[in-house]
């Protein structure tokens, strides 16, 4: 039988790439960097789409870059909130399904609990509300559409906050994080696991939530992925993670929710089993990293 065909912009990104490893038993992976599917001119990526003719998009293509979005905001809303729209928008017309991955920095971050999906997203940041922009530009163009909400991304594709902590500790130097700012790390090979869910016709689109289970730190993070490599006898020359406060990184222009961890009820119903613990996600990865050897002093 012939596979049904997913159409991938973002797909040299972090998250993106282990996607597009993902899925290629099963469907016919058209997989788009930002030089084939540039989301800057969103009617471009949305004629690919028409073109294309796939029965899902995933849209994990997105101006990352916190800081950057702040100063360059014309092009933020293009990326962040246009193209994803108009790649939906498109998606409507073929009868494909938009996946379209978003973020907890569409959260204030001023919660005291995590937030569940209905909560009222109030961003606080340029990305924050171009992201959100993006959500509803989605949502509205059609119920099937699935909005899927990650944070502190992770994975074997490209570094992320706790690959450059082990490395530090590796070369023996002090490692040093953020301990007074909370969220959920995201596994991205458990993101390509579980997204496999809405892939079904029957799964309800709108907004879910997609992060490993508990609550940390930047600091909590760094220790945990550190204490993973020493369980496996690799030379970390660190054990403690010195702690610094959010607000004496000067380095960042734009403001940071303080607390966005996310539970995720509706994805975990979909797939019938609770997603893992940030805790057990970060053993895995430090694990196949350790297996890659790619835990090596320079
Ligand atoms: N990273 C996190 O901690 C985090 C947290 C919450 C949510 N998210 C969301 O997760 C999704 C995936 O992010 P990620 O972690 O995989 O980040 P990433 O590694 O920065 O991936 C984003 C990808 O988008 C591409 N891109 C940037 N501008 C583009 C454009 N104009 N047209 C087409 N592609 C463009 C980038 O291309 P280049 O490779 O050329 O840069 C990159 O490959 C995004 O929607 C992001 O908002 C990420």
């Amino acid at each position: 039988m012939d596979k049904k065909k997913l159409l991938l912009f973002g797909a040299r990104g972090r998250l993106g790439a282990a996607l597009a490893r993902a899925y290629g038993e099963d469907w016919n992976v058209v997989a788009l960097g930002r030089q084939e599917g540039d989301l800057s001119t969103p009617e471009t990526a949305a004629s690919m789409v028409r073109r294309e003719k796939p029965a899902i998009v995933i849209n994990s293509a997105a101006m990352t870059n916190v800081d950057v979005c702040e100063t360059e905001r014309g092009l933020a809303s293009t990326v962040n909130a246009d193209a994803p729209g108009a790649l939906a928008r498109a998606c409507t017309d073929c009868g494909a399904r938009l996946i379209h991955i978003s973020t907890d920095y569409v959260f204030s971050g001023n919660a005291s609990e995590p937030y569940e999906e209905h909560a009222a997203p109030d961003p606080i940041s340029w990305y924050g509300q171009t992201k959100l922009q993006g959500e509803e530009q989605v949502l509205s163009a059609g119920d099937q559409h699935g909005v899927i909400r990650v944070s502190w991304v992770f994975g074997p594709d490209r570094d992320s906050f706790v690959d450059k902590a082990l490395q530090s500790s590796l070369r023996g130097e002090p490692v040093k994080a953020v301990a007074d700012k909370w969220s959920s790390p995201t596994y991205t090979l458990d993101v390509a696991e579980a997204l496999r869910a809405l892939f079904s016709v029957e799964a309800p689109g709108g907004v879910y939530h997609l992060c490993n289970r508990g609550v940390c730190t930047w600091r909590d993070w760094a220790e945990e992925g550190i204490k993973a490599a020493a369980a496996l006898g690799l030379p970390v020359k660190t054990s403690s993670v010195e702690p610094l406060k959010l607000a004496d990184i000067k380095a960042m222009v734009a403001p940071r929710p303080v607390y966005s961890p996310m539970t995720c009820e509706r994805i975990e119903g979909l797939l019938g089993y609770p997603l893992r613990s940030w805790q057990d996600a970060v053993h895995s990865y430090v694990h196949l990293l350790a297996d890659q050897g790619r835990l090596t002093v320079d």
